[in-house]
């Protein structure tokens, strides 16, 4: 039992130090928790993308949205992540049509499709 309690207690340091001392992730993925669906993707995509891209608005309500591009699901977003990236993201973002989000977000949603998106795509068919 003591064995077991010290290996779990060296597991648990162990893993703590690479995650902080690592300055590269900690560069890269500064929040911490990570951003989420929940705490970050979902919200800024109802705020700033569903008015037009949501599953549940009916073709005249889409404002010209294409039918199958929905972002209601974490799913959706990682099957879709390149076209987001390139319309949402970079110098000069063509989505949403007429720009939004403030700088601070646009920083999140980069962080957020880097750290927690874009490597569930990878490998994904349609990259
Ligand atoms: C006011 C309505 C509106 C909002 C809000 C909006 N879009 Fe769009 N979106 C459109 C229209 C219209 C098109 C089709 C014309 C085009 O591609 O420019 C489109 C097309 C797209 C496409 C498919 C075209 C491609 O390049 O693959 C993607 C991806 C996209 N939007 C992403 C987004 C994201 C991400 C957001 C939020 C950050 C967003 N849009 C917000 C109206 C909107």
């Amino acid at each position: 039992m003591l064995t077991l309690r010290c290996l779990f207690a060296m597991v648990f340091v162990a893993c703590g130090v690479r995650d902080t001392a690592d300055p590269s992730r900690v560069a890269d993925c500064p929040h911490d928790p990570p951003l989420t669906w929940s705490s970050f993707g979902q919200g800024h995509l109802e705020k700033h993308c569903n008015g037009c891209h949501s599953s549940l608005l009916p073709e005249p309500m889409r404002n010209g949205a294409p039918l199958s591009v929905d972002f209601d699901t974490r799913e959706a977003v990682v099957n879709q992540v390149d076209r987001v990236r390139a319309r949402a993201l970079g110098d000069a973002p063509t989505m949403p049509p007429g720009g939004g989000p403030s700088a601070l977000e646009l920083e999140l949603f980069d962080e957020w499709l880097r750290c927690d998106i874009e490597p569930d795509a990878v490998g994904d068919a349609s990259r």
